[in-house]
């Protein structure tokens, strides 16, 4: 096939189109005039559109990418999840709803799906144009079912159809408010209302019973708060594969991953493939069910989950209503109010950084005493505790100490005061929760460098070793709790 580098050498007058195209998309005001110029150098062009999604996902800002979620999947990716496991499938209705240049349509054609029953939507007319002229090219079908349209507007209108849904929705993609509860409450989203759970819920509305949903999702839906409410309609359908694909995507940090399910109930047995780092093992689906709120943590092996059932089988308890919690200063401006050396009327700061769990570093940021110009200050109490456990916000590692003096915290770092009638003492609590079993636990159900109240609040404390022992070691805790460390870093349950 001729490539586009081909056709812009033999085709007078078309690099200039692209170039002018490129410009406006840049700054995507005149968005009108630029996507013409798209669009009639996909229609009239007379040279393979393959490449053409690339140089057009290119030419455009990476702004205007983010606002709109475009990001078109790489084709390794698109053949890996929608897999040549796939039935008799000429008779069955696919859709992507957000088709982007079609490439999982391309695919779906090229596993047997006849073009007549192959549905897509785009908000981007140039995506749509791109999707039926490929598709034309692959089949000399000219399709009229490739959709300028809303789905998220459209789904509720739609009647339910497909067999098969499988695509890559826009992530985070910026929704008025107005509209993100709107979609949220018409699909049932609960608070799982960025656009990508929304695109979740809008395809299970419209796919048929039995049917196959296949997507490409950023990470923070099998791992985040936000995101429960859609894992836990995930979980009540047949989950079939969950696959962690890295970071596919350039000027992206978010890991993507998949989920591949079927709209029926699943069984008490049901086997979940779970494909992470190359290697493939199946987990017991309603093992993620009984995660805090529902976490898919589909990289931990079935061997690493017995340890965690393990862990969370011996009594404890956790710091749910059990701590009160504060931010640490948000200044609103900190490179006008921070200073970095002392002086009349400044007090020192400390940053997360500064936080290890031995001690706090030396200072080296000072603020204003008079805090009334801040941002959003915690009530002055809990930094002024008699004792309080500091944190870092962001970090690879749990990273918690005991301040007995009264210091001030950034918001890169956070707080925590247990209450009075808790059982640990906070240099009991800091050690445990910097111990290594804790760091092992937390990042292998919460897979995340960000430190989170909500995720802390579910890590089981186990406060009967701190009746047996008045000081925290690793070694007796994992006796304690019957639980060895392997080389390699992992942990066994002792048989
Ligand atoms: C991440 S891209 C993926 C495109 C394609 N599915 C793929 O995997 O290559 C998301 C696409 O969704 C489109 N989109 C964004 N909001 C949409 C909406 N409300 N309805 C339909 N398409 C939408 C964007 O224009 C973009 O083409």
């Amino acid at each position: 096939m001729e490539s586009i580098h081909a056709f812009e050498k033999n085709h007078a007058g078309t690099e200039k189109l692209i170039q002018r195209a490129n410009k406006s998309l840049k700054n995507r005001h005149d968005h009108e005039s630029t996507t013409d110029d798209y669009l009639n150098l996909i229609r009239n062009s007379e040279v393979s559109c393959q490449k053409l999604g690339e140089v057009y996902q290119k030419s455009l800002s990476e702004a205007y990418r983010n606002k709109e979620g475009i990001y078109y999947t790489p084709e390794s990716i698109v053949s890996s999840l929608l897999d040549g496991s796939v039935e008799e499938v000429s008779e069955k209705k696919f859709c992507d709803p957000c088709c982007g240049s079609g490439n999982f349509i391309l695919r779906a054609i090229e596993l047997g799906f006849r073009p007549e029953n192959i549905v897509g939507f785009d908000v981007d007319p140039v995506a749509v144009e791109l999707t039926k002229r490929r598709m034309f090219e692959k089949t000399g079908y000219k399709s009229k079912s490739i959709y300028h349209i809303d789905f998220l507007e459209a789904a509720s209108e739609l009647p339910v159809g497909f067999d098969y849904i499988f695509t890559n929705p826009p992530w985070g993609k910026k929704l008025s408010k107005m509209k993100k509860n709107l979609y949220a409450s018409i699909y049932g989203a609960g608070k799982s209302n960025d656009s990508s759970s929304l695109f979740f819920f809008a395809c299970l509305k419209t796919l048929n019973p039995n049917g196959k949903l296949g997507l490409l999702l950023p990470e923070s839906f099998f791992n985040i708060s936000t995101f429960e409410d859609a894992r836990i309609v995930a979980l009540n359908c047949e989950i079939e594969r969950l696959v962690d694909y890295k970071k596919p995507f350039v000027g992206l940090l978010t890991r993507a991953q998949a989920i591949v399910l079927r709209l029926r109930r699943p069984n008490h047995e049901r086997q979940t493939l779970c494909e992470v780092n190359g290697t493939r093992f199946v987990r017991k689906q309603n093992r993620f069910s009984d995660n805090p709120k529902s976490i898919i943590n589909l990289f931990c092996t079935p061997s690493d989950t017995v340890v965690l059932d393990h862990i969370f089988g011996k009594p404890h308890l956790t710091l749910s209503g059990r701590a009160k919690w504060g931010l640490g200063i948000v200044t609103g401006n900190n490179k006008k109010i921070v200073r970095s050396f002392p002086g009349d009327g400044y007090i020192p700061v400390y940053k997360g950084a500064d936080i290890d769990t031995k001690g706090l570093k030396e200072p080296t940021s000072f603020i204003p005493e008079d805090f009334s110009g801040f941002q959003q200050v915690a009530p002055i109490e809990l930094f002024q505790a008699q004792e309080k456990l500091v944190y870092r916000f962001i970090s690879s590692r749990l990273r918690f100490y005991t301040d007995a003096n009264q210091r001030f915290f950034l918001n890169s770092a956070n707080m925590m005061i247990p209450d009075t009638d808790f059982p640990l003492s906070c240099a009991q609590l800091a050690d445990l929760l910097n111990g290594d079993l804790m760091n092992w636990l937390f990042i292998h159900i919460y897979n995340t460098h960000k430190i989170l109240r909500g995720d802390l609040e579910t890590l089981p404390i186990h406060a009967d070793y701190f009746e047996k022992y008045h000081e925290f070691e690793e070694d007796t805790y994992l006796d304690h709790l019957g639980i060895r460390k392997e080389s390699n870093g992992t942990y066994r349950v002792k048989t």
